[in-house]
């Protein structure tokens, strides 16, 4: 409907006409009340203007109708509106359960861009069509804002940390991809192109390009940097054994609680010593500038999957206890 209209982008993901349609609502009651309060303010000016030096304008009594009518009718647009609008946001802000994955780094100038499955890309993002897509994203450097005005979807992009958007384009095609937050000098070059694709064709797409899993590159680079020495399966081993742990409770040496989510493992990765797990000493040097943020994101996905492996295991016991 709007593809040829150079006012609007197409709508081209789920939330796409829903955003719209909250947007036109209140460009209406806008323009409506706008052009009321004007139309009147001329009515009045001509119909009660004063005809004659000597004319004295009659006393005013306030009518408690018209009070009543002039508050009570605008607060239930205003609240018709709010909720519409922290319905719309819910929505946006929470993704579904069955998305396909993709890590997303912002730097000076660039998107890189890594699927699920490994395959990486620098300022281009192929996805399939119907497929809820979750984009976790971070900076290597400074703030940038991840835009793409045909799905209606724009989130800011943090160094340090990270942030969640999710999209199901419903049209195949190519759509803008811009950086919608001043990031230097280059920042209007910053830009790409989101390719929609039938299911089929990005399987084929994937296909031909060449990568591994993101959590078999977390593995190696766990390896690599040698954490298993510390964090293992033995009893008595020096750090805490990490199967099992992603999106769990931790209790910490000080009696708090923390959640293991993205954030307090980066943490842990760049600042050992900020939350020290209960019964552990700090023994763990910083990996602060020994790992990028990409690397980061595949340790982590390393350890979701560990989760995974954790919880198939914990159901068969359960299977096998009951039996
Ligand atoms: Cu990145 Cu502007």
């Amino acid at each position: 409907m709007w593809s040829d209209n150079l006012l609007f982008p197409e709508q081209a993901s789920t939330i796409a006409a829903k955003t719209d349609a909250l947007y036109f609502f209140m460009i209406a009651v806008s323009v409506f009340f706008s052009l009321l309060i004007f139309g009147l303010v001329t009515y009045f000016a001509v119909r009660y203007r004063r005809r004659s030096e000597l004319e004295v304008p009659r006393p005013l009594i306030g009518s408690l109708k018209l009070e009543l009518t002039w508050t009570i009718i605008p607060t239930i647009i205003a609240m018709g509106m709010f909720v519409w609008g922290v319905m719309l946001f819910f929505q946006i802000s929470r993704p579904p359960s069955d998305t396909l994955d993709m890590l997303v780094v912002a730097k000076q100038w660039m998107w890189k861009i890594q699927h699920p499955s490994g395959q990486r890309e620098i300022n281009s993002l192929h996805v399939p069509v119907g497929q809820p897509v979750r984009l976790t994203m971070t900076s290597e450097d400074v703030i940038h804002s991840f835009f793409v005005p045909a799905f209606r979807i724009k989130m800011d992009v943090l160094p340090g940390r990270y942030t969640v958007a999710w999209f199901e384009a419903t049209k195949p095609g190519r759509y803008h991809l811009f950086c919608t937050e001043y990031c230097g000098t280059k920042h209007s070059e910053m830009i790409g192109w989101v390719t929609v694709m039938d299911p089929v064709q990005y399987e084929r797409w994937l296909s031909g390009a060449s990568g591994e899993p993101l959590s078999v590159s977390g593995r190696k680079l766990f390896e690599q940097l040698r954490c298993n020495t510390c964090h293992n399966e033995t009893s008595g081993a020096r750090g805490p054994n990490l199967a099992g742990l992603w999106g769990r409770d931790v209790r910490l040496q000080d009696g708090r609680t923390v959640t293991a989510d993205q954030a307090y493992i980066r943490e842990s990765i760049l600042n050992p010593g900020a939350k020290i797990v209960a019964g552990y000493s700090q023994l763990m040097p910083t990996f602060q500038g020994q790992i990028s943020e990409t690397g980061l994101l595949q340790i982590m996905a390393y350890l979701e999957s560990l989760q995974a492996t954790a919880d198939a295991q914990g159901s068969e016991e359960r299977i096998a206890s009951n039996e």
